[in-house]
């Protein structure tokens, strides 16, 4: 069996639950306390065994780019003025992963982004993490879901369980019983919670087998125009079959504002050095 070494993270979306920062400022660059969640993101990938990161990216996402590269007078200045510390942290970053950049010249949906991946993924097995999708530092949703690929031998989904009110919002599994790792029968994007065939829910961090991209190349566009990665993973189940892998712990959708402010609120809080001031202040403004 291959090892999964790639992982695929499209950033190419317009962000518009987030306008108008968005216009300017990618939301994958949106800071948790002096992090921008695309660097949780891509250090959840490392720190899970993968080598090679792909971003999928679109215009007006430079800032990702040069986030991740080396920043010379800064690096210069730093070094000059003697903060080795900040040096060290900075220089880091640039050295966390191989990265390399695809542009997705139209944002013509998520499937649509994962299939300019193609070529650069080749016939491997890779995972794919929306970067929407925070957890806690310490879970490693990724570990988890490749440790399912070992298992299986198949394409995996990151699942996790909501509530019937909720389940409209997400892409709702229909499974067969077994433990936390389970066979996929159907998926349906965002239904009425009365046509829901289940609470688990498509949570966004996947392994793929190379097969996926036979089946985005198939995909018809939906009616709003774009690739639908949920049509090519329905066709997967059927022709090779897809597990779910259950997953458990916090997580936070930074795309959405509510769900931003929770992840700031959530870090902040265990902050090693801001974390009581934090919470004393938060304690006197809600009193
Ligand atoms: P979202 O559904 O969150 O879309 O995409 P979005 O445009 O980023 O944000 P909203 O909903 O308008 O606020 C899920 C993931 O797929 C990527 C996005 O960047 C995000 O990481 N994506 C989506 C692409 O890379 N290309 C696309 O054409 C669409």
């Amino acid at each position: 069996m291959k090892k999964v070494r790639k992982a695929v993270i499209p950033a190419a979306g317009f962000g518009t639950r987030f306008l108008p920062v968005t216009k300017a400022i990618p939301k994958e660059m949106l800071p948790i306390i002096d992090k921008p969640v695309i660097h949780y993101v891509v250090e959840e990938a490392i720190n899970s065994g993968i080598e090679d990161i792909i971003f999928i990216t679109g215009r007006g996402k430079v800032d990702i780019e040069n986030y991740f590269d080396h920043s010379y007078e800064l690096e210069d200045q730093l070094r000059k003025t003697g903060k080795q510390e900040l040096l060290k942290e900075i220089e880091k970053i640039s050295n966390l992963a191989n990265i390399i950049y695809i542009r997705q010249k139209e944002p013509l949906g998520l499937g649509h982004a994962v299939l300019r991946a193609k070529d650069v993924v080749g016939d491997e097995p890779f995972a794919l993490l929306l970067p929407d999708v925070l957890g806690d530092e310490k879970v490693l949703y990724t570990k988890k879901i490749i440790e399912a690929y070992q298992e299986k031998g198949k394409s995996i989904i990151g699942t996790k369980e909501t509530t019937r009110e909720n389940i409209s919002k997400y892409g709702a599994l229909s499974y067969e019983e077994g433990g936390d790792i389970f066979k996929l029968n159907n998926v349906i994007e965002k239904p009425a919670p009365d046509e829901a065939p289940s609470n688990r829910y498509i949570f966004g961090r996947y392994i793929f087998t190379p097969a996926i991209f036979a089946c985005l190349e198939k995909t018809k566009p939906a009616q709003n125009g774009e690739i639908m990665l949920t049509d090519a993973i329905l066709d997967l189940i059927k022709s090779e079959g897809v597990y779910g892998k259950m997953l458990e712990g916090t997580d936070f959708d930074t795309g959405d504002k509510l769900g931003y402010l929770q992840a700031m609120a959530w870090y902040g809080l265990r902050h090693n050095d801001l974390g009581e001031e934090l919470s004393k202040y938060l304690k006197e403004i809600n009193s």
